[in-house]
């Protein structure tokens, strides 16, 4: 796992491609947990997805802790349509417009990382195309297990209860067991976080969140 020191000199790195240094320790660290879980249960992680980017601050912060912790071949995918596509938010007073600058800030940031994947694109294309059809190959061999691949999904795109559904029930086939999938502004899309943690299908435990009911996230095991 993380060190609180490692975070902190990430964060001190990368904050001002954020929109601060607090919201981003508690990811950080489940995203560390994600990796240190599936490989316990001895997944492959190869990969993340954060839905939802703005300025890539925290897709950065990912990409440094794979560098760390996770395998060679490990990526970190970022999905976000940019150039003022409709922003879904619960109320008039979260409506920001994410413009071509906050793709040109993210694609700078996010250049200096070998491990990093930018999809422009909306995540409900990104769910419904792109990850169905995903190959994955690892010194020649296409990864046998492709269909789980994922250790780890963050959620901060629209903040409505369809979107995130869509999203969660989206990505959560290509996770392994031991996986983190988490919710940003969970309260504003209380009825997906809701449904999430009565699934059956998908066994999702909630586990700690700094007492911060902005932030949900689940350990899903098969
Ligand atoms: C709150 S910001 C993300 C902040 C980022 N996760 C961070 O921690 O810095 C929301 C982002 O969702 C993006 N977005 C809007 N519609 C989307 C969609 N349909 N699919 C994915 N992302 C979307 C916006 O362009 C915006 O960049």
């Amino acid at each position: 796992m993380i060190s609180q020191d490692r975070i902190q000199a990430i964060l001190d790195r990368l904050v001002e491609y954020t929109d601060g240094g607090a919201t981003c320790a508690l990811p950080m660290r489940w995203f560390s947990r994600a990796l240190e879980q599936t490989s316990l249960l001895g997944g492959l992680a190869e990969g993340a997805v954060e839905i939802g980017v703005r300025g890539g601050g925290l897709s950065a912060m990912f990409c440094e802790i794979a560098k760390l912790e996770a395998p060679l071949q490990f990526k970190v995918m970022s999905v976000d349509p940019w150039g003022g596509a409709p922003y879904f938010a619960p109320s008039p007073a979260y409506q920001f417009v994410y413009d071509e600058a906050w793709y040109v800030k993210a694609k700078a940031v996010l250049a200096g990382y070998e491990n990093s994947i930018l999809f422009c694109m909306t995540a409900e294309s990104f769910v419904t195309s792109v990850l169905p059809s995903f190959r994955w190959w690892h010194k020649g061999i296409e990864h046998p297990g492709h269909k789980r691949f994922l250790s780890f999904a963050y959620l901060d795109g629209c903040h409505e209860n369809t979107f995130v559904m869509q999203e969660a029930l989206g990505v959560l086939p290509y996770m392994l067991p031991g996986a983190v999938l988490a919710v940003d502004n969970a309260d504003y899309c209380i009825e997906a976080v809701t449904m999430l943690s009565a699934s059956r299908r998908y066994k999702l435990e909630c586990f700690e969140n700094g007492g911060d009911p902005h932030r949900a996230a689940f350990t899903f095991t098969l």
